[in-house]
């Protein structure tokens, strides 16, 4: 649970580094929430963070952290006219799934509205499972989005973010957990008036 949500949180800086436009929208919508306080973040402030939380579902789209899943099949099925039998092992590429140009148009282009309600309308709800679906899925996803988008805040409230890496650089890795073997290397910027601490 904290290794995902950690490679999760990891991702979003990269990407908002890489994407100012999408980083300036977060920070107006951080400086209406919170104005020029230090106060802590709460359950009010995450529902009102709505911008910050299509981000955080975009990046799951272009870098699950859990980058497949599989599963033994208990009976045959029929895939796409394809006749699967019983006990087969299938694999669910969620990296590969989150990047079809039918449902996601320029796939490797990080876009939030993709997720505001108006644009999800009508989506099918297997086309983006960054937590699996069904009777297994994520137990933790409530959680994790919610602690995605403290910390993001936190760090976000008090500085503007650089990524230095080009994508061919991430040197991605699709272990258990979707991670770029040389690391995310960031410059931190203090925003003007955003207290000492
Ligand atoms: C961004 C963060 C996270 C992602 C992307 C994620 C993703 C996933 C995925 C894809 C599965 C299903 C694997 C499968 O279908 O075989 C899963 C299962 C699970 N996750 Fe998460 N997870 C995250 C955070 C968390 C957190 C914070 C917790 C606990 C607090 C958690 C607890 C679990 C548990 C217990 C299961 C197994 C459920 C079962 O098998 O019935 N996860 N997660």
């Amino acid at each position: 649970g904290h290794d995902t949500t950690a490679a999760a949180i990891n991702w979003v800086l990269y990407l908002l580094g890489h994407n100012p436009e999408a980083q300036k929208k977060v920070h107006r919508e951080l400086d209406e929430v919170f104005g020029n306080t230090e106060r802590p973040v709460t359950m009010d402030d995450l529902k009102n963070l709505r911008y910050l939380e299509c981000v955080v579902k975009e990046a799951l789209r272009i870098f699950p952290s859990v980058p497949m899943f599989a599963r033994a099949l208990k009976e045959d099925c029929c895939i796409e006219g394809y006749n699967v039998p019983k006990g087969t092992n299938v694999l669910v590429i969620t990296y590969a799934l989150h990047r079809d140009p039918e449902i996601f148009p320029d796939p490797e282009e990080f876009r939030p509205e993709r997720f505001f309600p108006e644009n999800s309308k009508g989506r099918h709800p297997y086309a983006y499972v960054p937590f699996s679906a069904g009777p297994r899925n994520c137990i933790g996803q409530r959680f994790a989005q919610m602690e995605e988008k403290t910390l993001l805040a936190v760090i976000l409230r008090r500085f503007w973010v650089e990524s230095c890496q080009k994508p061919e650089e991430l040197g991605l890795s699709g272990e258990l957990i979707l991670r770029p073997n040389n690391g995310i290397w960031i410059k931190l910027k203090r925003r003007p008036n955003s207290g000492s601490k």
